[in-house]
């Protein structure tokens, strides 16, 4: 390894931290403080129409942006230094929202993926950012109800080569999957098998030393052609290297397809602690269950039923919102139901009689045109217009 000097800011950013050994004698170390990347780059296009003009990092969900949740997670878990990894595409609507991360109290950088040839790959467009740092990997459409402050603490705590996030799954053919030994040690993972040996998940996020971008540097493409970071800790693990596994307790969620943004916005909307309403609702509105209304936002003769999520400037007028529905700024909502679905900012919808299990981009207007619609599900990218 080459010499590294060290300048006067980045041995102040280094951490003590006291661990011990096998024989819990105390030892002293000194670590590189942790550095996060978030990965955003990817096409989304199981997400399409939506993604042609959103990434899908900035799809909201119970009215946040995904990446948001992200980015909150690595500020509860002291990390101040992030990276994002985006595409051409992703970058620049990215940028505008993220911007510098000054609201979470972080310094961002953003490296550019030329094409999205995995998740290894991406790790290895952000080499320099990294430098010899450990860093915590954090996949921008993976949402957890745990916090990783503590997967954080057990890397601290345990340092071993890597750390990856297991949990519990149905089916997880749609997801690398690790095999565990008795001692809770990672024997074996195996990027989407067709044949799993256990129900056990990777769940999108990862703690790595630096020792990580020799096993990358090794890889070749998979089958289905990208540089697999799965195939990365796999051959730590051949080269004995010590990978820890942390198994989630609570919810995760990949927010990969549209059955999986909905559900991950019914989650979230689960936890609004409400009411909290800062806009208007008129004497013959009447609200139950959990409730957020921003500001200038105004209701009129509806009925909402929680959980549910209106932003600010709506205008929900002779309608019935909820459960589990968010509406992004400026929605303008006249005789319709809208139930478990997200609306996204300046949607206009007027006189439909039930719209249910949608996703409806910005700026989208849906309509009624024909005498008779009981239910429409509805799946639009911004700016369509809709004539149901
Ligand atoms: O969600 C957990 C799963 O994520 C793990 O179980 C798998 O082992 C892991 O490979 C990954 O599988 P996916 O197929 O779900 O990954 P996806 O292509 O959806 O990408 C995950 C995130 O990384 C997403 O935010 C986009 C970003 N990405 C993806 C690729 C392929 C990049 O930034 N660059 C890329 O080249």
């Amino acid at each position: 390894m080459p010499t590294k000097h060290l300048s006067i800011l980045e041995v102040k950013a280094h951490i003590e931290l006291v661990s011990y050994n096998s024989n819990s004698a105390k030892i002293q170390r000194r670590c590189y403080k942790l550095k996060a990347l978030i990965l955003a780059a990817g096409k989304g296009t199981r997400l399409k129409p939506l993604t042609d003009t959103l990434p899908k990092h900035l799809i909201p969900v119970a009215n946040k942006p995904i990446i948001f949740y992200a980015m909150e997670q690595i500020h509860e878990a002291g990390i101040d230094d992030i990276g994002i990894v985006v595409s051409t595409e992703s970058g620049p609507e990215i940028k505008k929202v993220v911007s510098d991360g000054f609201r979470w109290n972080a310094r961002v950088t953003y490296v550019l993926q030329s094409e999205p040839l995995g998740l290894a790959h991406a790790v290895m467009a952000a080499r320099e950012f990294l430098a010899d740092s450990s860093f915590l990997l954090f996949l921008g459409d993976n949402l957890f109800r745990d916090r990783v402050k503590n997967i954080v603490d057990e890397f601290n705590t345990c340092s071993p080569d890597a750390l990856v996030v297991l949990k519990e799954v149905a089916d997880p053919r749609a997801f690398g999957v690790a095999e565990v030994n008795t001692l809770g040690k990672v024997q074996c993972v195996v990027e989407k098998p067709k044949e799993p040996k256990s129900n056990l998940a990777l769940a999108g996020v990862y703690v790595f030393t630096a020792g990580v971008h020799e096993a990358i540097s090794k890889l070749k493409p998979s089958r289905r052609g990208e540089y697999e970071i799965t195939d990365a800790i796999q051959k730590l693990i051949e080269q004995g290297k010590d990978v820890h596994c942390h198994t989630l307790k609570g919810w995760w969620l990949d927010a990969g397809k549209k059955e999986d943004l909905l559900k991950a916005n019914r989650v979230l909307l689960e936890e609004v602690t409400g009411p909290a309403i800062y806009g208007d609702v008129d004497f013959k509105s009447s609200i139950s269950g959990n409730i957020e209304i921003g500001s200038g936002t105004k209701i009129v003769n509806s009925t909402l039923s929680g959980p549910v999520s209106i932003a600010e400037n709506c205008h929900i007028i002779d309608s019935r919102i909820g459960p589990y529905t968010s509406l992004g700024p400026g929605t303008i909502i006249t005789d319709a139901f809208v139930e478990n679905s997200i609306i996204m900012a300046g949607a206009h919808i007027t006189s439909i009689p039930h719209i249910v299990d949608s996703i409806i981009g910005r700026n989208v207007e849906v309509v009624l045109k024909a005498a008779r619609v009981e239910k429409s599900e509805i799946f639009a990218g911004d700016y369509a217009r809709i004539e149901l």
